[in-house]
């Protein structure tokens, strides 16, 4: 017997394509696919457990955008949960085409892989949440994926193994990425007090067998601990300490934009502002999804897809400051408008607030495409490509939009004049924040003028350097100040 199951194994060793073709497509050796697979069964169960997994994810990393201060993780985050709601949809896909319904991907595959994600989503401080994160739930997720491609039968199950491989593709870049945040942002005493905790999270992945369910449960019941309180999504803004002045409305961006006097070169420093503000949209958008459980997947899938575009521009105006040789932390990036939408507004408003403001920046003389002139008359190379790309952009958010917000509302006017009288409720504050002391509206404007102009190596036009259009009786509205 031994030697025959020798035999017929070098003769499938031996085996070979059409003048030496490699068989199989190259997809696996002929030895491989006759030892090598999963049944359908086992495959969907896998399948299912990273499906849930990843939507979990989504959930955690979306959840902590507004709060989280670190500038930095609020840009990693919006990457992360865009990833993660991009595979959710393709291993639902893919679990559809295996077996009849119900296919059960509403339904927990196991309690305390719930448990586990529930600890990662409550850790109360940055460092846990860091690690859990980022030490922790996402390692399993590689961990699981590697053995589901080393598991499964490449041409049998290669649906399967293609969403796998993909998603371990983005999943790595994740996990490099969150290896230096432990590193920057975690030191060893703090990692040691987290240390119970993360022994902790090891059991409840123990418990549910492994994130994949591929070992033996332990079938021990392990308590909760940060989770013991549920978590509540926290709406309020935070930044880290190198954003100063967060309520400063004393530098009107969108009017010297569209003043026809003035050249368009110091124009630019006013496109990097208005692109790295975009920081609040994340800030915003992350409670609308937080929020609005009941839609489609497809409408997460989009949205999120839109939070980490406008993360992209606030990174695009970091750039942009960069270059020109300018300390943004020198100019205060305010959050008024996160803060107002998030505090004082419906996620129906809010998310109508968003698609007025994008909706506005379509016309041709009022809005994106003008600024994309505004940087291309500027011959900066860099702007013109910033720009290019945040109009670009912003076109795929006024589609969205008009998919899922203009026909819960009605139509596209009704939509607008929704979302511009929510606007217009939280507008009224800009006296108030100054009189209570929160601001005093400092005109940051000359300095960083006269910074840029070192870069360009121009003399400041005293005329632009005397610049002091605020915010007072203007709101961040391009159609206003456009006339
Ligand atoms: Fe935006
Ligand atoms: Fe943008
Ligand atoms: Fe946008």
């Amino acid at each position: 017997m031994e030697q025959k199951s020798n035999g017929s194994r070098s003769k499938i060793s031996a085996y070979r394509g059409y003048r030496g073709l490699p068989p199989l497509v190259g997809l696996q050796t002929m030895q491989e696919a006759t030892s090598k697979g999963l049944t359908v069964a086992a495959s969907v169960a896998r399948l299912k457990r990273l499906h849930w997994a990843l939507q979990r994810l989504h959930t955690i990393f979306v959840s902590r955008i507004t709060a989280i201060p670190t500038y930095e993780l609020k840009m990693a985050f919006s990457l992360h949960a865009h990833y993660c709601v991009e595979h959710v949809q393709a291993f639902a896909s893919r679990v559809r085409e295996m077996r009849q319904p119900p296919h059960g991907l509403e339904v927990p595959p196991d309690s305390s892989l719930d448990l586990f994600f529930d600890e990662v989503l409550s850790a109360t401080t940055m460092e846990a949440l860091v690690l859990g994160l980022y030490d922790r739930a996402i390692p399993a997720v590689v961990r699981a994926l590697e053995q589901f491609l080393s598991d499964t039968n490449r041409l049998f199950d290669h649906p399967s193994y293609r969403v796998c491989r993909f998603t371990l593709l983005e999943m790595r870049e994740v996990q490099e990425y969150g290896e230096k945040a432990v590193q920057c942002l975690v030191n060893e005493e703090q990692r040691a007090a987290l240390n119970d905790w993360l022994v902790r999270l090891d059991d409840m992945l123990a418990a549910a067998g492994g994130l994949d369910g591929t070992k033996a449960p332990s079938g021990r019941f392990i308590e909760r601990q940060f989770s013991k309180t549920p978590y509540q999504y926290d709406p309020v803004p935070r930044r880290d300490e190198r954003f100063k002045d967060s309520y400063n409305m004393g530098v009107n961006a969108e009017a010297m934009l569209f003043d026809p006097d003035i050249p368009p070169l110091p124009k630019t420093i006013m496109l990097y502002f208005k692109r790295m503000r975009e920081i609040d949209v994340p800030e915003m958008m992350a409670s609308i999804l937080v929020e609005v459980q009941d839609k489609p997947w497809k409408y997460k899938r989009d949205m999120t897809r839109q939070l980490w575009d406008e993360a992209r521009h606030a990174m695009m105006g970091e750039i942009g400051f960069v270059s020109l040789g300018v300390d943004w932390t020198k100019i205060p990036l305010n959050f008024t408008w996160s803060l107002g939408l998030n505090t004082q507004l419906s996620a129906k408003e809010r998310h109508a607030v968003l698609f007025t403001i994008e909706q506005s920046l379509m016309p041709k003389r009022t809005g994106k495409e003008y600024e994309w002139e505004i940087a291309v008359a500027t011959a900066d190379q860099l702007a013109a490509r910033i720009q290019d790309y945040d109009w670009a952009d912003e076109i795929v958010h006024a589609k969205i939009g008009r998919e899922w917000l203009v026909p819960e509302i009605g139509s596209q006017v009704e939509a607008m004049a929704f979302g511009d009288k929510a606007w217009s409720r939280i507008l009224g504050d800009w006296a108030k924040w100054r009189d209570q002391g929160l601001t005093q509206h400092r005109n940051w404007w000359p300095e960083v003028y006269r910074k840029a102009c070192e870069h360009w190596e121009i003399e400041p036009d005293l005329r632009i350097l005397a610049y002091n259009k605020t915010y007072e009786a203007t709101r961040a509205d391009l159609k206003q100040v456009a006339g």
